[in-house]
């Protein structure tokens, strides 16, 4: 296992979760097959970031595209989702973890939305690491959304256009009370962002692995932040200002 720089872990880890599919397959087993297994990784990757000290994980687990998935497969990621839920309020209960959804919550059935409340409302109390399940999460629909209710919020007189900057209209977004992610690893070798975190992802660095989210572990997990550790985020200054301690 690397060695890891406690002082230097990311404060917000987020995870594009890819290659369910592709893992069943190349095991002649169905593709929901390998959802069940991702869930398993999913238990192992939360509990580990949460033990080491991770402010906040974010998790794209379905996305506003996904709908386009054919039927079956959405019904079963949809029970499946919601038996994760359900099942792992007592575990995040144990290790302090305060869950909590971003996505277009009206598309979700609700069966769904029910869980989600329970699990947001029973773990609200919880202090430690923030749990985000990206569901049903769009990052160009999310921004049209913020765009049009600061707009609603500009013709109501309730902020004058002036007033809008970075940080102003990130305040409308789903990650409002959260720091921008540090680190996104996307497993399974496809080296894109697919819609995800857009606006949040400006400066954050990108670690892409061959690998499928099923076959991800604490290893894999460990290797991932030892490469964020040795990378210098310069945003926009020199190595050598970094250096000086400017
Ligand atoms: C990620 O695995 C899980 C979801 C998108 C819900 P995929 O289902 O995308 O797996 P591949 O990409 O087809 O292998
Ligand atoms: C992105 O994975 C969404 C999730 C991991 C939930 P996809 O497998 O849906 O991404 P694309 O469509 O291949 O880009
Ligand atoms: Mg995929």
């Amino acid at each position: 296992m690397k060695l890891l720089n406690s002082e230097k872990l990311p404060r917000h880890l987020a995870i594009i979760m890819d290659g369910n599919g592709r893992w069943a397959r190349s095991r002649m087993l169905r593709r929901i097959v390998g959802h069940r297994q991702g869930v398993e990784t999913v238990r192992t990757i939360v509990e580990e970031c949460s033990t080491i000290g991770v402010s906040y994980l974010t998790l794209f687990a379905f996305s506003a595209e996904n709908w386009l998935r054919p039927k079956a497969e959405v019904t079963a990621l949809m029970s499946l989702l919601k038996k994760y839920i359900e099942l792992e309020v007592p575990r995040m209960m144990n290790n302090n973890i305060r869950f909590n959804v971003i996505g277009n919550r009206s598309d979700l059935p609700p069966h769904i939305n029910k869980a989600v409340d329970e699990a947001i409302r029973i773990t609200s109390g919880n202090t430690g690491m923030v749990l985000t399940l990206a569901l049903s999460y769009g990052s160009r629909q999310e921004i049209a959304a913020a765009a049009r209710r600061l707009a609603g919020d500009v013709a109501a007189g309730r902020i004058s256009e002036d007033e809008i900057d970075e940080r102003l209209f990130s305040g409308y977004l789903f990650t409002a009370e959260m720091p921008d992610p540090d680190l996104l690893i996307r497993t399974s070798g496809e080296m894109r962002i697919s819609n995800f975190l857009l606006w949040q992802l400006a400066y954050t660095e990108l670690y892409f692995v061959d690998i499928n989210w099923p076959e991800f572990g604490v290893r894999e997990l460990h290797q991932a932040l030892a490469d964020y550790q040795a990378r210098e985020r310069r945003f926009g200054r020199t190595s050598d200002q970094l250096q000086a301690g400017s």
